[in-house]
């Protein structure tokens, strides 16, 4: 049994248009991330001690991208493959697609943490419970 999905998981690295006056980082919807974007959504006054996300959506793919500070996001697949990015480099981001569990945690004090989202929000298409998650893989799997 495969996620598929798992390996289209990638680190982007946008483009800088900067010049002696700093950096201009420019992320374009369809271009820069593999999808339309619909939604950003951003979250800072996470620290250390907090894990955020702890879920896997069925529909919304994700890039997220550390516009400061650092974090990491531990990937899952529901089959065993996991790993850890850093997240520290306003240029690049992690591209994450739909029916991946993630955690974001090891959120420094002064991160901001952008989220470009395919999906405007829907709460019903959340995964928010690791079994439940689990076996949604299993069915997506075997079609
Ligand atoms: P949550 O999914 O726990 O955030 P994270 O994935 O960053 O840990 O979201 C917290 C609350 O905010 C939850 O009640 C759902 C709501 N929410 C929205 O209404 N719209 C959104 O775009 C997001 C990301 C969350």
């Amino acid at each position: 049994m495969y996620n598929k999905n798992y390996d289209k998981i990638r680190m982007l690295r946008f483009g800088d248009l900067g010049d002696e006056r700093g950096s201009l980082i420019v992320v374009e919807g369809g271009g820069d991330v593999p999808f339309e974007i619909r939604r950003v959504f951003y979250i800072y006054g996470s620290d250390a001690t907090i894990v955020r996300g702890q879920h896997a959506n069925r529909r919304s793919e994700f890039v997220l991208i550390n516009v400061a500070g650092r974090s990491k996001v531990r990937v899952d697949d529901g089959l065993g493959r996991e790993q850890v990015y850093s997240l520290d480099t306003p240029n690049t981001g992690i591209y994450i697609p739909s029916m991946v569990w993630k955690d974001m945690y090891d959120f420094s004090p002064d991160s901001v943490l952008l989220v470009l989202a395919s999906e405007h929000y829907d709460g019903g298409e959340y995964l928010r419970d690791y079994a439940q998650f689990k076996a949604a893989v299993t069915c997506m799997e075997q079609k």
